[in-house]
């Protein structure tokens, strides 16, 4: 899919009503335009390499973030000539274009909203290295609360209590959010897996660099990874998203802090979050990770 495919949905979502437009696949939720069934099902059978480079995250827990982090890698280790602009979503492809991306040369580089469960079984089986970005639930809800509205794909118009309940019971694209880090707390021993969080890497995103170029075997000089770390900033990366993400750039680019939830959640959605995370995270080594005491209370 290239970024004039992606112009085609947005045209196409205008004349889409609201409840077409999110479909059930396998008893969780996906944009109809993006990702419709023939894609999941082709993704299925995706045959993965093991010097893939794979990106994972939950929706808005800053996937595009680092997908420039990782072009810019791959361009540096002399992998790449310059950098795509095209999504490297695997589920976003569909049959033709995985057809292509079969025949592409390696390392391909690709990603997934997909829950862990769900990414198509050959990554796994060839070892294949895969960076999980996770942010913390609070931000991460009130982020996708801005891009359903925002996103001419997505349903929108909706307040801000009535969206809060849809991502509590899970009822949004890719599903539900605490069930994404349950399925990657179960994978934190994977020595193929390594997560990071939103949080970690705004607070030091040149370590964040050097540490996600280690571990896919790319060897970069202090220079590069400053380099990169400089031009990946977030006000680097919106001035740039116009060129990088068209239309949508200041839709996937838009606040770009931790703790934007103070400004949107009534202390009543607050502790209700607070024991859902306490039931299904809180004690898991991924829930540690999130750091929710410093980032969520
Ligand atoms: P906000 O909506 O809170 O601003 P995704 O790419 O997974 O859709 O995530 C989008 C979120 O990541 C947005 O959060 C966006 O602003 C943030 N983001 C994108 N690039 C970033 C960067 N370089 N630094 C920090 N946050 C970034």
């Amino acid at each position: 899919m290239s970024s004039s495919d992606v112009d085609v949905k947005i045209q196409m979502a205008e004349k889409t009503s609201d409840a077409e437009k999110m479909y059930t696949y396998k008893g969780v939720l996906y944009p109809r335009l993006m990702c419709p069934e023939e894609n999941l099902k082709a993704v299925e059978n995706m045959e993965a390499r093991e010097d893939d480079v794979m990106l994972v995250a939950y929706p808005k827990c800053g996937f595009n973030w680092m997908v420039g982090v990782l072009r810019k890698i791959m361009v540096e280790a002399g992998g790449q000539k310059s950098e795509s602009k095209t999504p490297p979503l695997i589920e976003f492809f569909g049959p033709d274009n995985l057809k292509a991306v079969n025949e592409a040369p390696s390392p391909r580089f690709l990603g997934t909203h997909l829950h862990p469960d769900n990414i198509p079984a050959s990554f796994y089986e060839k070892k294949t290295k895969m960076l999980v970005i996770f942010r913390n639930p609070k931000d991460t809800l009130v982020s996708y609360y801005h891009f359903y509205n925002n996103n001419p794909v997505l349903p929108s118009g909706q307040s801000f209590d009535s969206y809060f309940s849809q991502f509590m019971s899970g009822d949004v694209g890719w599903g539900s959010y605490f069930d994404h880090a349950v399925g990657w707390d179960k994978k934190m021993d994977d020595p193929n897996v390594m997560i990071v969080t939103y949080e970690d890497l705004k607070q030091n995103l040149t370590e964040g660099v050097r540490q996600i170029s280690t571990f896919f075997g790319f060897n970069l000089t202090e220079d590069q990874i400053q380099q990169i770390s400089g031009q990946s900033t977030f006000n680097a990366m919106k001035q740039s998203s116009a060129d990088t993400h068209g239309h949508l750039g200041n839709i996937f680019f838009r606040k770009g802090v931790v703790g934007d939830w103070k400004n949107n959640f009534t202390p009543e959605q607050s502790r209700e979050m607070d024991e859902v995370f306490n039931k299904r995270l809180a004690g898991t080594r991924l829930g540690a990770k999130l750091n929710y005491q410093q980032h969520c209370q």
